[in-house]
């Protein structure tokens, strides 16, 4: 296993490049299963989360290369319906296969994902989705296992905002006989992402971006090669590591639209953000200033980014409440944040962080995916030396964070634990 090793104290300057999006990579990847035929995904991130993408595609027959950012899927061959728990236990988006495979072939048998790092994370709303487009679901040795000749379309209404369950919706109603109706979808770019590649496979999709997603099933659909979106949330990611180090970078290939709640928060706190050609210039202020912060669905403030944030308000003047509307636990970085000198309190869903003067440098531990960059990102501004253990959390979705890191100047690197 690997850890990574920080010399705080930095102050960040120069470039950086934006890799592609995780989570708009993940859902389209899933959508190849389709139709039968080769696809070509580029700006892909070479991440474990895709990798594990990839094997759960060959398990169902596809046959996947990748080559540097690009992956080459072929559907043609896809005869397999079973997602199996070894794949899916270790990515909850695996679940995204349920709509495609099932649409396709009549059927799906895929894993219940089981718990969380930061609790349950239920997949009800993907099961009532495709029972409403008329599939018949067993629950079976801890599977999902969902059958219908051919899937209706149907008026689909969530009771909460779920980004995967519009997602395997959306795939699913592609394929369906008649006119489906997602009421209360989820809005982010990711869907947006999604909607633009079922699109060009053919699939009739309007009223993304809106709560209210309308789908003409159609006979079939055809392959059709994508460029995925760059990732917002290493973007927010970056401009934290500017913030937090009172650095001045230039962060290219971001989009800042996607972004714009995480800039709002952040000149809230003193960070100057200014859209320049291909990128957004990120200049930290000498002393961040505390701000509260509610995570909500797009476009509030993302979930994705809370740790971070915290990270940032953990050296703030003043102090800062951050509540995390979404997950009701997801706090597993406050007891290691706490570690490095940090005074954070906790009240269920609700963070009350009051800023130090100074982090000091320890050994913490990884405890899931976002919470290992908040750890990162205080290592870069505690005095002396923080080691980050567990990091295998953090290659699941941000490409080489160190190497980015140190290419604006952190003191960071990856070594191997003994
Ligand atoms: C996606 C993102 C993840 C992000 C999350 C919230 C991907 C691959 N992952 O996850 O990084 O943290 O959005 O922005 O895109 N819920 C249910 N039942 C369900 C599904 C969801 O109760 O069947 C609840 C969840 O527990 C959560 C809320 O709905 O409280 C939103 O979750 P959802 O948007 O579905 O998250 P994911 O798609 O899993």
């Amino acid at each position: 296993m690997d850890k990574i090793v920080v010399q705080g104290g930095e102050r960040l300057t120069g470039e950086v490049r934006i890799s592609g999006a995780k989570n708009a990579a993940l859902p389209i990847m899933a959508a190849t299963l389709l139709t039968p035929g080769k696809f070509v995904l580029s700006n892909v991130p070479r991440l474990r989360d895709v990798v594990t993408m990839e094997h759960v595609l060959r398990v169902l027959g596809a046959q996947v290369e990748h080559h540097d950012h690009s992956i080459t899927v072929d559907t043609t061959n896809c005869r397999y319906h079973e997602a199996p728990y070894e794949l899916v236990k270790t990515m909850r988006a695996s679940v995204c296969v349920l709509g495609p495979v099932l649409a396709r072939q009549g059927r799906a048998r895929v894993s219940l994902p089981g718990g969380c790092a930061w609790g349950p994370r239920p997949v009800d709303f993907h099961i009532k989705a495709m029972r409403d487009l008329g599939a018949d679901i067993e629950f079976e040795h801890g599977y999902i296992v969902a059958e219908a000749r051919r899937l209706r379309g149907a008026t689909i209404n969530f009771e909460t905002s779920s980004v995967g369950a519009t997602e395997n919706a959306m795939m699913a109603a592609s394929l369906a006989d008649g006119k489906t109706v997602i009421q209360n979808a989820a809005r982010e770019p990711e869907i947006g992402a999604l909607a633009d590649f079922l699109r060009s496979m053919g699939s009739n999709i309007t009223g993304d971006g809106t709560g209210t997603i309308t789908i003409e099933g159609a006979d079939e659909l055809h392959p059709a090669d994508v460029r995925v979106i760059p990732d917002r949330i290493e973007t927010g990611t970056f401009m934290a590591a500017a913030a937090i180090t009172g650095g001045d970078i230039l962060i290219m290939g971001g989009e800042l639209d996607h972004c714009a709640t995480v800039a709002s928060k952040l000149k809230e706190a003193g960070v100057e953000i200014i859209p320049v050609e291909d990128g957004i210039r990120v200049r930290g202020p000498e002393r961040i200033k505390s701000i509260n912060v509610t995570t909500a669905p797009y476009p509030g403030f993302p979930t994705d980014m809370q740790a971070q944030i915290m990270a940032v308000m953990t050296i703030g003047q003043g102090s800062a409440v951050i509540t995390d509307t979404i997950y009701t636990d997801r706090f597993s970085h406050v007891p290691e944040l706490r570690r490095l000198g940090a005074d954070i309190t906790i009240d269920r869903n609700v963070a009350v962080i009051s800023g130090v003067d100074h982090l000091s440098g320890a050994m913490v531990m990884a405890t899931d995916l976002r919470a290992s960059a908040a750890l990162i990102l205080a290592g870069l501004v505690a005095e002396g030396t923080t080691e980050v253990s567990r990091v295998y959390h953090i290659d699941r979705g941000y490409e080489a964070i160190e190497k980015k890191l140190s290419g604006l100047g952190a003191k960071i690197w990856r070594e191997s634990e003994n």
